[in-house]
């Protein structure tokens, strides 16, 4: 089978008045695969990571999903377009909501009449809670999202992901406010989407965790790709070195 990339950008670029935050980017992610998305502060890996989104939108360049040329200019598009799922470490969901209403935010379900269906969304929340992603120490779907750990919002976001059969997950920072032990999770989570047809773009200044989850590395410096490599082709050093070279 041919290995088409499911998600490519091509020549993209971003200015802020005089400051490039893109510089003529190509990125792709292939399919069951974690990307890394590396680089020092002020790089454009956020921007990069919103412009897929559909957060910001570039002012010169081309998107392909699935290699059809595709128009991306709104969070909603990518999510239902490209299948793009992205959960920064404090906006993916809502305080006030239970889980189930966080899982079904704007796709709710409803009985032959119109109304939600509050039963079947909670069976849902069951079984996403349950299934493709374990989520420790979640006892009820009707918990408030505010009583839940940094860990536990992020697989939530996760589950949603992995239920609305999303094609691919960012996450920009994800581990940056988390323990020990929610950061396992999580790199754990990552790595088990792909058995479910999920590929993950994930930026992080650790690249001890970027090393334990991520299959290949794409280095970024003053709005431009300066790196990228498969993990089996480079080591810790080499990529340390790309990160931080000025
Ligand atoms: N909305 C904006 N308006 C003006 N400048 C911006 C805007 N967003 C980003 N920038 C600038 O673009 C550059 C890239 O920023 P970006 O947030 O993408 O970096 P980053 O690689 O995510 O850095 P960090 O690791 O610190 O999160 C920075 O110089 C930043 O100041
Ligand atoms: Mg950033």
């Amino acid at each position: 089978m041919e290995n088409v990339n499911y998600y490519e950008c091509k020549n993209v670029t971003k200015s802020y008045g005089n400051l490039t935050a893109l510089d003529d980017v190509n990125f792709s992610i292939g399919k069951n695969e974690v990307v890394g998305l590396l680089g020092d502060n002020g790089a454009g890996k956020s921007t990069l990571i919103k412009m897929m989104s559909g957060v910001v939108t570039p002012d010169t360049g081309k998107i392909f999903v699935d290699g059809k040329e595709t128009r991306i200019s709104t969070r909603k598009e990518s999510e239902e377009v490209a299948g793009i799922e992205t959960i920064y470490q404090n906006s993916a969901l809502c305080d006030d909501m239970t889980i189930t209403r966080n899982i079904f935010m704007g796709r709710e379900i409803t009985t032959n009449l119109g109304f939600m269906d509050h039963k079947k969304m909670e069976e849902t929340s069951v079984d996403v809670l349950e299934s493709g992603v374990h989520i420790s120490g979640i006892d009820s779907p009707l918990k408030e999202i505010g009583a839940l750990s940094g860990g536990q919002k992020q697989a939530v976001a996760i589950a949603r992901a992995v239920y609305f059969k999303r094609k691919i997950l960012l996450l920009d920072e994800p581990t940056s406010a988390l323990s020990v032990r929610e950061t396992e999770r999580v790199l754990q989570y990552v790595t088990e989407l792909k058995k479910e047809d999920v590929s993950s773009v994930i930026v992080t200044h650790n690249l001890y965790h970027a090393f334990q989850v991520c299959d290949r590395f794409v280095v970024m410096s003053h709005g431009k790709v300066i790196f990228e490599k498969n993990k089996s082709d480079t080591n810790l050093e080499e990529v340390t070195e790309q990160v931080i070279k000025v």
